[in-house]
């Protein structure tokens, strides 16, 4: 069969190894041919591939980034885009595409899908938070970085006596900060999931000083919003760009500076701040993004050959199950209560204000 691969959307550790497992699998066990789009949709689009065959995914398991390389291009937002992707399709003689990629990528396959092209999906995302799976490759590796940057902070806060705030990615969830906050012994954890409210935030660093510790850590989810007086229920996140992309996300990022500001404000406490960024989407994948890229490819490639389109492997439980594209797309995954709770049920409670108790 010829079968083409593509990565999409943000990059992120372990999309080489997604494309080494269904390379190898689709040569050895289906004597398969490959064509590798670059850059995404934006490969499809304007008809730029190169060859992917066994050379060419040699030696890439343990590295970051994506021999594809990828964009944030969406055909659909193009006058004709979608049926151009299908015409150069037909002309390469593609009968299968691979899609790597998180709910962008997902929504455009899903799209090429209903225009009768055989497509198969691979969740990727640092952020975790694609709906029908339980994990996304890569955000171990990124949980892994922030864990060991809380852990570098941890000791130079110590040193100074200061607040240090941590911002990490994540988009609209909190999966990025929850994991590597708890990981790492964050004394507060803000994710978006929870408004939070500056006040409470400073009272809590306050009350633990008090106890005798004498320096703090935050972690903050770039998404993290303050419970406003606009809107008390969800508040608004802090925004670098309030442009769009073409799938029409702003650019998060900011929060960790305003943070420290309102929190010195508030507390006396000096307070710093630091923004991990594309430290955490970078570099080499852990052994269990390795692990889990591996199976998803060798699991996309099978689900090809079982004739399956419009469909995506997902981890569910231990298992690598296959799910219709349409259950992952359109609905960011949330950090749920669960995990929460333990988050809260390592800190002290504050006493419920007057109207709470009311
Ligand atoms: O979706 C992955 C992600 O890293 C988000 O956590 C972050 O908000 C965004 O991508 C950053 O995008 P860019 O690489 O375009 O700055």
């Amino acid at each position: 069969m010829k079968v083409g691969v593509l990565t999409g959307g943000g990059d992120c550790p372990g999309l080489n190894a997604v494309i080494r497992a269904a390379v190898r699998k689709g040569v050895f066990h289906y004597n398969d041919e490959f064509v590798g789009f670059l850059e995404g949709w934006r490969g499809v689009l304007d008809d730029k591939t190169m060859k992917l065959d066994l050379g060419a995914v040699a030696g890439i398991l343990p590295r970051g980034g994506t021999i594809l390389r990828t964009s944030r291009t969406n055909p659909a937002k193009r006058e004709g885009g979608l049926q151009q992707c299908i015409e150069h399709l037909q002309k390469l003689g593609i009968e299968a595409l691979i899609a790597i990629g998180g709910d962008d990528t997902m929504s455009v396959a899903a799209k090429l899908h209903e225009m009768k092209v055989k497509v198969v999906g691979v969740p990727k995302t640092i952020d975790n938070d694609l709906s029908g799976t339980d994990f996304c490759f890569g955000f171990d590796t990124a949980v892994n970085v922030a864990t060991e940057a809380i852990d570098r902070v941890h000791t130079t806060a110590e040193a100074h006596n200061r607040v240090m705030v941590v911002e990490v990615m994540g988009r609209d969830s909190g999966w990025i900060a929850i994991y590597s906050g708890i990981a790492g012994g964050a004394d507060v954890i803000l994710i978006p999931e929870r408004p939070f409210d500056i006040d409470e935030v400073a009272e809590q660093l306050k009350r633990r000083h008090a106890r005798g510790r004498y320096f703090s850590v935050v972690v903050a989810a770039e998404g993290a919003r303050f419970k406003s007086d606009v809107d008390k229920e969800h508040g608004a996140p802090v925004v670098s760009e309030m442009s769009k992309d073409e799938f029409g996300h702003v650019r998060l990022g900011g929060i960790g500076n305003v943070l420290a500001r309102e929190i010195e404000r508030r507390t006396g406490f000096e307070t710093r701040s630091v923004v991990l960024g594309h430290i955490q989407r970078g570099g080499s994948p852990t052994a269990f993004d390795r692990m889990l890229a591996t199976r998803y490819g060798m699991g996309a490639i099978d689900m090809v050959h079982k004739g399956e389109s419009g469909c995506m492997v997902a981890l569910h439980g231990t298992d690598i199950v296959s799910i219709p594209i349409a259950e992952a797309i359109g609905k960011t995954r949330l950090v749920g209560d669960d995990l929460i709770n333990v988050a809260i049920g390592l800190h002290e409670m504050l006493p419920k204000k007057k109207e709470e108790v009311a």
